[in-house]
C-alpha cells in the first residue's frame, strides 16, 4: 500500500483520528489503536493541569449535528508523559498562554507531530480566545521542539489571516476546522439542552463549511492540510482532499456510526482511487488551483 506522510510522520493512507473522540484516560485509545489500526490518532488537548468535564450532559445529537460541551476534559501534563498506545499519535495541546503551551511541547515524544488546539469554544481562556495570540504560541512552542506543529483553527473570518501568522511564526502546517460555537434550546423547559449553555457544532452539517475554509488557505498557502468536518463516507474525505486537505481526520462519525465507519470509509476511498486510477495525492488542491 501506498505510503503517505504527514510533517516527517509516515501513514498507511491519509485517514486519522480527529481529537477528541477518544479519550486521553486510561486504555481507551490502547484499545481503539489495536482493534482499528488507525494510521494515526490526534490525542484529545492535553493541558498542563488535569480538566474535569463541564457538568453532563456534554455530548447531545441535534438534527443532523452533534453539539458537544466536554470543555477540554483531560488528565494534564502527567497523563500525556504516561500515555503508551501503539499507534503514531499527534499531541494535541491547548493552554491560556504561549509558556504553557511550551511547556507541554517540551513534554512531546520527538518526531510526533504537535496540533496546538487554538480553536476550541468550550473553556473559556483557551482555544478560539486566544488564536488571535497564534504568532506568540507558534514562536514559543517551537522555541522548545523541532517537532513538526499544526495549528488548529475554527471557522473564523480571520482564518486565512491567522493561518498565514501562523506559517510565517514557523508552523509546518494547518487543522482546519475545529466546531463552532451554538446553542440548543430545549422549548419545554426553556433553557438551553447543554448544562453549559454553549457547546461545538460537528458533524454532517459543518462539512461544507469545512471544504470552503480549506479551500480558501491552501489556495492562499499551498501549506499541508489536515482537513477536518462531517466526514461521513468517501465522497466527504475526497471532497476536502480536492479543497487542499493532505490528510482527513474524522471524528462525530465514529461516535455516531461506531468506529467502524473508519475503516468503511478506508476501504470505499481506496476503491475510489483505483476505479479512477490515481494516487491520493493527485486529489490534493486539485479543485482550488
Ligand atoms: C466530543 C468531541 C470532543 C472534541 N474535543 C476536541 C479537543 O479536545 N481538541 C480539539 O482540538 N478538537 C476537539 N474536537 C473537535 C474535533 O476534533 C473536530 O475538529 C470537529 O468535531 C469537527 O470534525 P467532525 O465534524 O468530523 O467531528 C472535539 C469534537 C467532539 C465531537
Amino acid at each position: 500500500m501506498l505510503l503517505y506522510e504527514l510533517l516527517g510522520m509516515e501513514l498507511e493512507d491519509p485517514f486519522i483520528v480527529a481529537s477528541g473522540i477518544i479519550p486521553n484516560h486510561g486504555s481507551s485509545m490502547r484499545e481503539f489503536c489495536i482493534q482499528y489500526r488507525p494510521s494515526a490518532i490526534t490525542t484529545k488537548s492535553f493541558t498542563l493541569s488535569p480538566l474535569d468535564p463541564h457538568p453532563p450532559p456534554t455530548v447531545i445529537k441535534v438534527g443532523e449535528c452533534y453539539m458537544n460541551a466536554v470543555g477540554l476534559a483531560n488528565p494534564g501534563k502527567d497523563g500525556l508523559r504516561s500515555l503508551d498506545v501503539p499507534c503514531k499519535l499527534i499531541y494535541s495541546l491547548a493552554g491560556s498562554s504561549p509558556e504553557e503551551f511550551g511547556e507541554l511541547a517540551s513534554l512531546v515524544p520527538k518526531g510526533s507531530p504537535i496540533e496546538l488546539n487554538l480553536s476550541s469554544p468550550n473553556r473559556r481562556g483557551m482555544g478560539d480566545s486566544i488564536a488571535p495570540m497564534v504568532r506568540e504560541v507558534v514562536r514559543e512552542v517551537r522555541s522548545h521542539t523541532d517537532n513538526g506543529i499544526l495549528v488548529k483553527f475554527g471557522p473564523r473570518d480571520d482564518v486565512v489571516k491567522l493561518a498565514g501568522r501562523a506559517l510565517e511564526a514557523g508552523a509546518n502546517g494547518l487543522t482546519l476546522i475545529n466546531t463552532l460555537k451554538g446553542m440548543a434550546i430545549d422549548v419545554w423547559e426553556g433553557k438551553p439542552i447543554l448544562t453549559y449553555g454553549t457547546g461545538g457544532i460537528s458533524g454532517k452539517c459543518i462539512h461544507q463549511l469545512a471544504v470552503r475554509v480549506v479551500g480558501e488557505v491552501y489556495r492562499e498557502y499551498g501549506t499541508e492540510i489536515v482537513g477536518v468536518g462531517g466526514i461521513y463516507g468517501w465522497a466527504d474525505a475526497v471532497e476536502l482532499m480536492l479543497a487542499g486537505a493532505k490528510v482527513v481526520a474524522v471524528g462525530t462519525a465514529i461516535i455516531d456510526r461506531g468506529p467502524t465507519v473508519l475503516n468503511e470509509i478506508r476501504e470505499d476511498f481506496h476503491r475510489f482511487l483505483e476505479e479512477k486510477g490515481i494516487n491520493a495525492t493527485e486529489l490534493v488542491g486539485a479543485a482550488v488551483r
